[in-house]
């Protein structure tokens, strides 16, 4: 199909992950700019197109999994897509400890996979790596930056490096225009209930709405560069129009406890977080990444990308979705 605007053909995107937090983002993003977008999904005995249900008959879906090589070169000799976001993973940290080798095959082998599908299939299209900032894990130095050494503390943050590297190796020893996204924490009423912000959210939703009384956390002090999802694909796609690639730190440069979240949360609703949050040693992890703050200045200078929304008004879209969701004024995610 025709892109109405320009009258050149409209680019074509496959996602992975598109079902994930940042997939349903990215797919919109696309979609706004004339893309055709082609979801990569993996079969479950439920739907779970949540995320993208208002995004339905926009884009195509293609059966597929990290862990199956056929069916990714199959998606790319079907859909010939331009770009592919590699969004998918076991993305939960605590998860990665229980299951390091299912971890493994999926974060770390699965971009092998994707890579050589690409290389095989055309290698002229443009690949973009979901990289984290997990990498750093037990930080070298603050704040990270592009050379930032890695120390990777998790079975993912392991996995993740690997699925750094070998998009760096493919780019380099095949020319393939690959390139790495170092994301810091990004959020959004969209994130898995898992995850210590979305956890934070609905608990406090719970509790304002009395269908709840307490919370109960792991490591409070934890620190996180944490910033909203939305914003953090745009800088996905600005990378993959460069003329060259290259891999960048995606951040706000701003860090904040778990603490300082709930405190945050909590106060949205007028509630007093200490006499509601409970610590319990089961949400603590075997290794621990202390802080993480990025040195986004190389995404500002290079790509013009800037983060949007602050850690207030990241704390305060998530728990308002909370409790609109829980008292039935949202009727889902999307
Ligand atoms: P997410 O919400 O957990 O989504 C993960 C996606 O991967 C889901 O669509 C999931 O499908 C899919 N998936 C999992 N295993 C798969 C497999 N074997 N084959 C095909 N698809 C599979 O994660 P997210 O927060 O959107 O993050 C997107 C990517 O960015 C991930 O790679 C994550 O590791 C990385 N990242 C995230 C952050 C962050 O703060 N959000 C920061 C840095 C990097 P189902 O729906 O079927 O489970
Ligand atoms: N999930 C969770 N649940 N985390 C808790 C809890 C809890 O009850 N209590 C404290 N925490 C602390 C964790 O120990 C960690 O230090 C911090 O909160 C953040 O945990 P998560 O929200 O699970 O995120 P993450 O930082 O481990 O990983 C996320 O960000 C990475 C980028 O740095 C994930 O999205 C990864 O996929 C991503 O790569």
């Amino acid at each position: 199909m025709a892109d109405s605007t320009t009258g050149s053909p409209a680019r074509r995107a496959l996602i992975t992950g598109i079902t994930g937090q940042d997939g349903s983002y990215l797919a919109e993003f696309l979609l706004d700019r004339g893309y055709e977008v082609v979801g990569m999904v993996r079969r479950s005995s439920t739907v779970n197109y949540e995320r993208i249900a208002h995004l339905m008959g926009r884009i195509e879906f293609h059966s597929g999994d990290l862990l199956d090589q056929f069916s990714i070169v199959e998606a790319l000799q079907e859909h010939t897509p331009d770009e592919v976001y590699n969004l998918a993973a076991q993305s939960f940290v605590q998860t990665s400890f229980g299951q390091p080798v299912l971890t493994g095959e999926t974060t770390a082998l699965g971009v092998t996979r994707m890579l050589d599908a690409v290389r095989l299939v055309d290698p002229s299209i443009r690949f973009y790596q979901a990289s984290s900032s997990e990498m750093f894990g037990k930080v070298h130095e603050v704040p990270q930056t592009e050379s930032t050494p890695f120390h990777p503390r998790s079975p993912y943050g392991v996995a993740k490096v690997y699925g750094h590297w070998i998009t760096v190796n493919y780019r380099e020893s095949y020319g393939l225009h690959a390139c790495s996204g170092m994301l810091f924490n990004h959020e959004s009423p969209r994130r898995g209930l898992e995850f210590v912000t979305r956890k934070i959210s609905h608990g406090v939703a719970q509790i304002a709405l009395g269908q709840a009384s307490e919370l109960r956390l792991g490591n409070l002090d934890a620190k996180r560069d944490w910033g909203f999802a939305g914003d953090y694909v745009d800088a996905m796609w600005r990378m993959l129009q460069q003329d060259e690639p290259e891999d960048f730190v995606i951040c706000t440069g701003q860090t904040h406890s778990v603490q300082e979240f709930c405190q945050a949360a909590f106060a949205r609703v007028g509630l007093d977080w200490e006499k509601h949050v409970v610590v319990d040693q089961k949400y603590y992890r075997p290794a621990e990444v202390d802080l993480l703050v990025g040195d986004g200045s190389q995404a500002a200078d290079r790509l013009g990308w800037r983060p949007t929304i602050d850690f207030v008004q990241l704390v305060e879209m998530m728990v308002d979705a909370d409790v609109a969701l829980l008292e039935g004024r949202l009727r889902n995610l999307s």
